[in-house]
């Protein structure tokens, strides 16, 4: 057998094609499997923005190679975006670079900014893809502990001084995947000058920034000077529900970007040109609200039935989960015993490794899929329910 690299040593299968796997097991053996553990959006995107997607894809020059750091119109569009959102100024030739989608640039960005052997923050719970990038260039991952519910924001201050001196990058999420909590601007401050005092880089990956239920989203470029140590992640997978087809964009210091885009110009051909129409477009629309309507009224439908079946969660501001605490606190187990049981859940191990005591619900899923799902999920609790009650 060839050998594989070495760094395939700390590169694990993701976590949501294992459930995949089992899901597709238990289903090829007859069973009725609801999945609440991925979050792949269900609503579809704005009919117009299909219709613009196949009308740019007529033209003929529409098949060439796009443009490396993404079309001009594209990149124009985020930085209105940027004004009209958080009355920030962004330069669309230098401090925006369009990509495949976000998770594809978090691993780019962080092979542009890490050596091994140095530090990366990771929040623990948070998005899988800060940690494996970090471990998969040989960085050293330190979990950022996040501060109880409902705020969910990273505490620093549990991080070591010889840990905090060597990071080279802190990554934040807000909206937060998992925990649903949105920050406020004087949280992203504090973010921003710990990064400038070690000048490490804030990733911050605004994968939700539309999806707010209460407050709002905050970008960290509206810290003033902190553009030298910020690089922002978008994506139109969640807020405009067009996660097939792999488009999103990188904004920050003009110097981060540059790297980045040089990582990305060697490795991809960037975003097919009809997609960046469409795009474009799309940040001008308000299918964004119609999305949130729907995810606030799911969001309310499954802290309901979760407080009904004597789970109380806050009901999260932001992005489209429910972090749910488990009686028992194995989540692992509970994910095990929910699939067997007919509803795949995401496990909080996933999340890092002090999140074992929860699962994720992902709203994306028709309400009469989350009901399906919650009452399996239901019958699966109710045992350790029962026994904290006695
Ligand atoms: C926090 C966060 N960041 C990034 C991504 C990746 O999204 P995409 O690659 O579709 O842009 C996701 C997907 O679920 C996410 O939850």
């Amino acid at each position: 057998m060839p050998r594989l690299a070495d760094r395939m040593q700390a590169l694990p299968p993701y976590v949501f094609q294992s459930i995949a796997w089992q899901k597709a097991k238990l289903t090829a053996r007859g069973a009725d499997v609801v999945d609440l553990g991925i979050s792949d959006p269900d609503l579809p995107p704005a009919p117009p923005l299909v219709a613009t997607l196949a009308a740019a894809t007529a033209r003929p020059a529409a098949h060439r190679y796009p443009p490396y750091r993404g079309t001009a119109g594209l990149r124009r569009a985020v930085a209105d975006w940027y004004r009209q959102e958080f009355e920030v100024s962004v330069d669309p030739e230098r401090e925006v670079w369009i990509t495949l989608g976000s998770k594809e640039a978090l691993v780019h960005l962080t092979l542009a900014l890490v050596n091994p052997g140095d530090v990366v923050l990771v929040p623990d719970p948070g998005y899988p893809s800060y940690r494996m990038a970090g471990s998969l260039f040989g960085a050293r991952t330190v979990d950022v502990p996040l501060s109880p519910a409902p705020d969910f924001l990273p505490n620093l201050g549990a991080v070591s001084t010889a840990d905090a001196a060597a990071a080279r990058v802190l990554y934040v999420n807000y909206p937060n995947n998992p925990t649903g909590a949105v920050s406020p601007l004087a949280a992203i401050r504090d973010w921003v000058a710990f990064c400038r005092r070690r000048d490490a880089v804030l990733v911050s990956d605004l994968a939700y920034a539309e999806l707010v239920y209460e407050g709002r989203a905050h970008s960290a470029l509206e810290v003033p000077d902190a553009k030298p140590y910020v690089l922002e992640c978008l994506t139109w997978s969640k807020g405009h529900s067009m996660q097939g087809w792999r488009v999103g964009a990188l904004v920050g210091g003009a110097h981060l970007i540059e790297a980045v885009g040089r990582v990305e110009a060697n490795v991809n051909a960037g975003v097919f040109v009809p997609i960046q129409v469409a795009a474009a477009e799309a940040l001008g629309h308000d299918h964004p609200d119609v999305l949130r309507r729907r995810y606030r009224a799911r969001r309310d439908l499954v802290v309901g039935r979760l407080a009904e079946a004597g789970i109380c969660i806050p009901a999260p501001a932001g992005a489209v989960y429910c972090w749910v605490p488990v009686p028992g606190g194995d989540g692992d187990r509970v994910a095990r015993a929910a699939l067997e049981a007919g509803v795949a859940v995401a496990p909080g191990s996933a999340f890092g490794p002090a999140s074992g005591g929860y699962v994720r619900i992902s709203l994306t899923h028709s309400e009469a899929i989350l009901e399906r799902g919650l009452e399996r999920l239901q019958a699966v609790l109710a045992p350790n329910l029962a026994a904290r009650a006695h």
